[in-house]
């Protein structure tokens, strides 16, 4: 398997076999197999976007991946990721990258879930949910194969739920971009930043490649948040006002930054200047860890 993968190519001719994939049972297999192989088999590109009747029954949409038993998800105490200055330590290094495997493999499951969520959502917006679930296997595979490339194996070591536990709240597409586009992914402009860097001073210019391509990727992903969010909204609202009243607890803004604000990408994404302004304040405002200083005595948010 490649360490790097190029982005699909979306234009290329769909082959039979990929018609008959119904994009329902895909997903539903991402999230729900415990085989780490099926949940990062490659999405085609061209899948059958039919719905039945049992596919508009959310009474049995799944609340948490099922996972294999080395890969299942542990509390936050029980799985501890290093700083980014343990790049340089080998043993270190390879819990950074799995830690980053496992972002990308719930990111995966996320989308898939989405697309089980919102079977009534507007077919553009499930078929951006659909290349996201192909580019988020993709980073998963490709900080897979960083791993091995370091000796390791992705299950060598408990994971977190991070993300996977911030959907209860989650009810509308509208929660689901303003959650996973414009606060996770949103933050990982400039946490990639930041790992890439200290992979580079860390002596893994590998890994640096691969994060740096995440990145490309994520300002895609962003810039879907931010396109949905225009259209979802209501007329009068702001894109901030917007954004806000769709956060679900427990995520506050503070969650869409990294340790280092950097308001260039969003303005190429196309933020407006008030939005940018409000992260900024709200970066201001959030401490080490996602407290947030204006709640005193508040827990971390992971
Ligand atoms: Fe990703
Ligand atoms: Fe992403």
């Amino acid at each position: 398997m490649p360490e790097s993968e190029p982005p699909p190519n979306r234009l290329r001719a769909p082959s039979g076999a990929a018609l008959t994939v119904r994009v329902q049972d895909f997903a539903r297999a991402v999230v729900t197999s415990p085989e780490l192989e099926i949940k990062l088999k490659r999405a085609p590109n061209s899948p059958s976007w039919s719905l039945r009747d049992e596919d508009l029954d959310l009474s049995d949409l799944p609340r948490t991946p099922t996972r294999a038993p080395s890969m299942q998800i542990v509390g936050p105490r029980k799985a501890k990721i290093p700083s980014l200055q343990g790049w340089a330590d080998p043993s270190q290094r390879r819990k950074i990258l799995h830690a980053l495997t496992n972002h990308e493999l719930q990111a995966a499951e996320l989308f898939a879930w989405a697309l089980l969520a919102f079977p009534a959502a507007p077919e553009a917006f499930r078929r951006g949910l659909w290349e996201i679930m192909q580019d988020e296997q993709r980073h998963t595979r490709m900080y897979r194969a960083r791993l091995q490339a370091h000796g390791g194996e992705f299950g060598d070591y408990p994971v977190s739920g991070h993300f996977w536990h911030k959907i209860g709240g989650i009810v509308s597409p509208t929660h689901f971009i303003c959650a996973m586009s414009l606060t996770f992914e949103n933050a990982n402009l400039d946490h990639t930043v930041e790992s890439s860097q200290a992979a580079l001073v860390g002596g893994d210019p590998g890994s640096a490649v691969v994060i740096d391509q995440v990145r490309r990727d994520e300002m895609n992903h962003v810039r879907f948040g931010w396109h949905w969010l225009r259209h979802f909204k209501r007329p009068e609202q702001s894109m901030w006002e917007a954004y806000r009243e769709s956060l679900a607890v427990p995520l506050h803004a503070g969650r869409a930054t990294g340790k280092n604000f950097d308001p260039d990408p969003r303005r190429e994404i196309g933020f407006d200047e008030n939005f940018i302004e409000e992260l900024r304040r709200a970066h201001a405002h959030t401490g080490p860890g996602g407290h947030r200083l204006d709640k005193p005595g508040g827990q971390p948010l992971r």
